[in-house]
């Protein structure tokens, strides 16, 4: 044999070695989780959409939830932009929930009903993106389509010792093209969902438990002693801390109304609604009103302190110090609502609006 044909042969010895290996560890140790007893393609989309940057423990309840609300594309379709970010409050990133809305939507008109089974088709859906697309196609459809996520990532970074950092773009192609090379021909899904399991309970991404690990004799990072190092990632960039202030308006002698604001449908926690608040240089007792005259036109009399929340959004710290404020005049501005304190959770807020709603209930 020439040494080609040698290190081709050791190649695909490998390839057959990670599978085989894997897909027998999955038989015995695949999580019991509540979308892989749905093979419906609709319920692999929503699960996959919430697992985004979403713990497995943190979606199932709202998994659950959601397909009891709305169990098909078309009951999603017809359902309220409200209902929806609503069944999603407390998930965070918000913008996947509005996008599932826009393209059950899409998937209602356009492909009746029906997610459609080509990947372009699928990609062109909103927040569809590859990663997506890839689990769909494999899980869904049976399709051999390799798949990436951040557990995947650190699993082939291990596997095959990836020293390029995994967040270029070279390191993204190097880490896609290995999960492409490995796939077991009609059992993708299953392999892409293995490598997600053994990347959340073996091969983790501090201590990973090597010992028990079924890939462990194949692993290049292990055998070279680098598997802390790997994935290779840039540093990250320091968080803004930013200081915010609200107020809780509600009407002298009629404090069953407070008044919200509903943000704008594009970006953070978009379409969702809050207590009018803004950013402060320094002193949020001092600048409040100030503020909420820039933003909403906005005059209130500020009283007594509610308390301070402080919560940790993806790429910025933010600190709110909530007042109870008496309108002074209130713009007539289809973004401002009174509101009922009976009604407050009908209207979706982020985790830092509901903590103060939860204070003045
Ligand atoms: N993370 C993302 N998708 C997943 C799936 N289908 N199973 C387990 N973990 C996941």
């Amino acid at each position: 044999m020439d040494g080609r044909g040698y290190f081709a042969t050791a190649f695909e010895f490998l390839m057959t070695k990670l599978s085989t290996s894997l897909l027998s560890w999955y038989r015995q140790n695949a999580r019991k989780l509540p979308w892989r007893d749905h093979p419906d393609p609709y319920a692999v989309w929503v699960s996959e959409i919430m697992l985004q940057q979403t713990r497995v423990d943190t979606v199932i309840p709202y998994f659950e939830k959601w397909m009891r609300l709305f169990p098909d594309v078309v009951t999603l379709a017809n359902a309220s932009e409200q209902d929806v970010l609503n069944a999603w409050e407390g998930l965070g990133y918000y913008s996947r929930a509005r996008n599932l809305h826009k393209a059950a939507k899409l998937v209602a008109s356009a492909f009746n009903g029906q997610l459609p089974r080509n990947l372009t088709e699928l990609r062109s859906l909103p927040g569809i993106g590859r990663y997506t697309v890839g689990a769909i196609a494999s899980m869904a459809f049976g399709m051999d389509e390799p798949t990436l996520d951040g557990n995947l990532r650190r699993v082939f970074a291990r596997l095959f010792d990836v020293d390029e950092s995994a967040d270029s773009p070279a390191g993204e192609k190097i880490l896609w093209d290995l999960a492409a090379q490995n796939l077991p021909k009609g059992q993708a899904g299953d392999y892409n969902q293995a490598l997600m399991d053994l990347g959340a309970s073996i091969c983790l991404p501090k201590n990973p438990r090597c010992l028990i690990c079924p890939l462990m004799e194949i692993c290049e990072a292990r055998i070279n002693g680098t598997q802390e190092l790997r994935p290779v990632l840039k540093a990250k960039k320091a968080v803004p801390h930013y200081i915010h202030a609200a107020a809780v308006v509600s009407r002298v002698g009629n404090p069953t109304y407070v008044l919200l604001a509903q943000r704008p449908a594009d970006g953070l926690l978009g379409g969702m609604w809050e207590f009018p608040n803004g950013r402060v240089e320094a002193d949020p007792a001092k600048e409040l009103t100030k503020v909420l005259n820039a933003a909403y036109s906005l005059k209130v009399k500020r009283k007594e302190a509610l308390g301070t929340i402080q919560h940790a959004y993806t790429h910025f710290m933010v600190t709110v110090h909530a007042y109870r404020c008496e309108p002074v005049s209130i713009p007539k501005d289809k973004s401002l609502k009174w509101v009922r304190l009976s009604e407050l959770e009908n209207y979706p807020m982020g985790k830092v609006d509901r903590q103060i709603a939860n204070k003045i209930k």
